[in-house]
């Protein structure tokens, strides 16, 4: 359902994605592991429409995205949960889905039931300013707004950086729950292992800007040693 085909990227004229390929197939959630400053978060803004490959393409659903912009492409249902975990902060809760609801056109109750779907407690949090959320709840808000009006691609950048160990399993939670229903693919940067072999279909691994493996085998996936190399 997604197909990124040899792209480079730039930030200027400095060169952060060399000839990078990946693939999703439908219903399963891929993750990407790399150090900091592989060029992970580079390469979901470029998936995401934010920025554009200076070379290669990227397929969504059978469709070459370029000239799609970023909010074309999220209407066409590919999400992206970005890594600084920013929601509007002044607003409530409740508001925060309601702009979700908003930009993909899904009515309100609807917004919010998909929302406490997939995490109940945060019917706890509606009327609270979202600036004062924790930032597992945070994440959690994000995910929940992303996942408003059925996307088919969420790409969701190191949910659980910077969390306890507590909320991880919260996360954990919800992603196990997002997989089993399978009606939505997810390209997910993490660099927590322990999380990525529990919930990972399949393994990229990135370096200095390139995608240097895919770990496609599940005995290989559960054995974390190899990935350590590269982090
Ligand atoms: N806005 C920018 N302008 C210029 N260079 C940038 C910009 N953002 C990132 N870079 C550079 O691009 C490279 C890749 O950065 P990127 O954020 O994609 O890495 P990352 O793998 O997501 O790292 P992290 O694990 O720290 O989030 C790094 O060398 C970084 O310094
Ligand atoms: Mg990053």
């Amino acid at each position: 359902m997604l197909d990124v085909k040899e792209i480079d990227a730039a930030y200027g004229r400095a060169k952060v994605l060399h000839d990078v390929s990946l693939n999703v197939n439908r219903g399963e959630m891929v993750f990407i592991v790399g150090r900091n400053g592989a060029g992970k978060t580079t390469l979901l803004k470029t998936i995401s429409g934010l920025m554009k490959p200076a070379k290669g393409y990227v397929s969504f659903e059978g469709r070459d995205t370029r000239g799609l912009t970023a909010v074309k492409l999220a209407r066409l249902g590919m999400r992206y949960v970005a890594q600084d975990k920013k929601v509007f902060g002044n607003l409530t809760v409740r508001s925060n889905i309601e702009l979700a609801a908003y930009a993909s056109g899904v009515a309100m109750p609807s917004a919010i039931e998909r929302v406490t779907s997939i995490y109940p407690d945060i019917s706890k949090f509606m009327d609270r300013k979202a600036g004062g959320l924790s930032g597992g709840q945070r994440e959690i808000l994000l995910i929940g707004r992303a996942m408003v009006g059925s996307p088919r691609l969420l790409l969701i950048d190191e949910p659980t950086e910077g969390l306890a160990a507590i909320v991880i399993e919260d996360i954990m939670r919800i992603l196990t729950r997002m997989k089993e229903g399978s009606e939505v693919s997810a390209i997910i940067v993490e660099q927590n292992l322990s999380v990525v072999n529990r919930l990972a279909d399949r393994i990229y691994i990135m370096k200095e800007g390139k995608m240097i493996r895919e770990i496609a085998d599940k005995a290989q996936m559960t054995d974390t040693s190899e990935m350590e190399n590269y982090l």
